[in-house]
């Protein structure tokens, strides 16, 4: 290994979360975070606790089920009431970490807090301490630092090292630094607090400018050695840095920057993939890493470089990354153990009834489609992944439409162990009536905001996917669907959205923010 460790602080449950239409039941983020401990990552900040009941409770489980291989952190501002509800979040964690925030730019201060410097630095100083009679692992974020005059930074990151933060996050909380400019900053804070040795510095930084990794990976040179991330580059507006274009430009270019990090490279896609399908978020082609087209080489005469000498045109290679081409696996008399050992390939850890639920989806695929790739199968899978919490399940429906016809859909639901509903729906094609007639059995009103069709495999049998977006009360939620009939997969994909709107308005009613605001 080169030089330095890298942490790798995941906030995909936290800021991640953050993006619209990516909330995550519990049950979701204990599956994300059980990816991201097989990742390898070394922090993950699992969520805001006093932010709702939801957050708590999922930041509570994650720490209990993973909290001792992996440090947990919760979010809390710099307020008694925040921190005392991170610690009683983190309780059941044996590694654990509260990361305390409090904005510290001009801007800031006089317009969201109207606090003066000294007040900034009070507060600051006193809510580290407090956290830190609950833990030693502190981390404290003045939060918009890269917009704040860099000698009260200056003075705010000593003092709270002195009241006992181990890691100063320097958050460019609005995206605006370029990667100069933050290493200006980091290199400033290096060279002017005294005591910085005695902590870890992170970068923390937003893509509105599309500038998130490069300035991340600038601050590492200046002597950062933590970063945070998201897997996807998820987060607030535009998002967070990529996880896995972080590690994967430390790994490259180790020549340059000298440094490593304890990630297992192989899980990125795998995890990519799932965050993907939990969330509803979908990667763009050309995405970095783990893009579908990341590793194609259209041009005849890259093909024919890569195929003399894969060095010509490829700095990764795709198995480094765990990347999952289109290649033909299985066939209908493939049995079930050529069938685990190649879920086992794919990276996936299934639970007997799991496998057992995801090799009866397999068989029936492979009744309607002849030839089954590996991309089919990891729908399939992550198909079921988020079943279990769903309350409402679609049993069966009937749509009739055509030329001339009104469209009309007919629908049973059940809700948990409840008789099953009825009920049916008339829309302007099959796929409007099957939503309108979820929504009136479902008493929720919805409006559609994305909606998105792909076909999984090749072939005029393939797999479609549909993933859609929907807004109820002004908050986002994404589903998803596989089948090979397109208005079944739209089904699904819908009354996923729908699960999640009812589990959000049963779990947090209303008011699932603080103050009208999440950080
Ligand atoms: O972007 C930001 O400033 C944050 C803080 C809460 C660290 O997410
Ligand atoms: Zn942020």
């Amino acid at each position: 290994m080169t030089g330095d460790r890298i942490v790798i602080f995941d906030t995909t449950l936290r800021d991640g979360e953050q993006s619209p239409g990516c909330s995550m039941n519990t049950r979701e983020k204990l599956e994300v975070a059980r990816a991201l401990v097989e990742l390898g990552v070394d922090v993950i900040e699992a969520g805001f606790p006093i932010a709702s009941p939801g957050d708590f409770d999922a930041v509570s489980e994650i720490a209990a089920r993973f909290g001792d291989r992996t440090t947990i952190c919760a979010l809390a501002r710099s307020r008694e009431d925040d921190i005392a509800k991170a610690k009683g979040a983190l309780a059941a964690a044996e590694k654990r970490r509260i990361h305390v925030f409090l904005a510290t730019s001009a801007i800031h201060r006089e317009f969201k807090l109207k606090m003066d410097k000294a007040q900034i630095i009070e507060r600051a100083v006193s809510s580290v301490k407090l956290a830190k009679e609950f833990c030693d692992d502190i981390e404290f974020s003045p939060e918009d630092a890269v917009r704040t005059e860099l000698d009260f930074l200056c003075e705010v990151v000593e003092k709270t090292i002195a009241a006992g933060a181990t890691t100063v996050n320097i958050p460019d909380t609005v995206g605006y630094a370029t990667p100069s400019h933050y290493f200006r900053v980091i290199s400033h804070l290096k060279q002017h607090v005294p005591n910085i040795g005695q902590a870890i510095i992170s970068a923390h930084c937003h893509d509105d400018l599309g500038l998130a990794v490069a300035n991340s990976l600038s601050a590492i040179e200046a002597g950062a050695r933590q970063v945070e991330c998201t897997i996807n580059g998820l987060g607030e507006r535009a998002g967070n840095a990529a996880l896995e274009e972080i590690v994967m430009a430390l790994r490259t270019r180790g020549d340059y920057y000298k440094c490593h990090t304890n990630i297992n490279t192989q899980r990125l896609y795998p995890t990519s993939h799932l965050v993907s399908s939990i969330t509803g978020m979908k990667v763009q082609r050309n995405k970095a890493i783990v893009g579908q087209n990341a590793f194609a080489h259209e041009a005849g005469i890259h093909q024919h470089g890569v195929l003399q000498e894969r060095s010509t045109y490829e700095i990764m290679r795709p198995e480094d990354v765990g990347y999952v081409g289109q290649n033909l696996v299985l066939g209908k008399h493939s049995g079930r153990h050529a069938f685990r050992d190649r879920v086992i390939q794919l990276g996936f850890t299934l639970d007997d009834a799991a496998l057992q639920r995801a090799f009866d989806d397999f068989i029936a695929l492979a009744d309607k489609k002849k030839e089954i790739y590996d991309a089919d199968i990891t729908a399939l899978i992550e198909n079921r992944l988020n079943d279990v919490s769903e309350r409402w399940t679609l049993r069966r429906f009937h749509t009739s439409a055509g030329t001339g016809m009104i469209p009309t859909a007919t629908l049973e639901l059940q809700c948990e162990s409840q008789e099953p509903v009825c009920d049916a729906a008339t829309g302007d094609g099959p796929i409007d009536a099957v939503f309108r007639a979820m929504e009136r059995i479902m008493g929720l009103s919805a409006r559609l905001e994305e909606f998105d069709v792909k076909s999984i495999s090749e072939g005029k049998d393939a797999l479609g996917e549909v993933r859609v977006t929907i807004d109820v009360s002004g908050r986002h939620y994404s589903g998803k669907g596989v089948s090979t009939d397109i208005i079944e997969a739209a089904a699904q994909a819908y009354l996923k959205a729908l699960n999640r709107a009812d589990s959000d308005r049963r779990t947090n009613g209303d008011s699932t923010m603080v103050n009208g605001v999440r950080p």
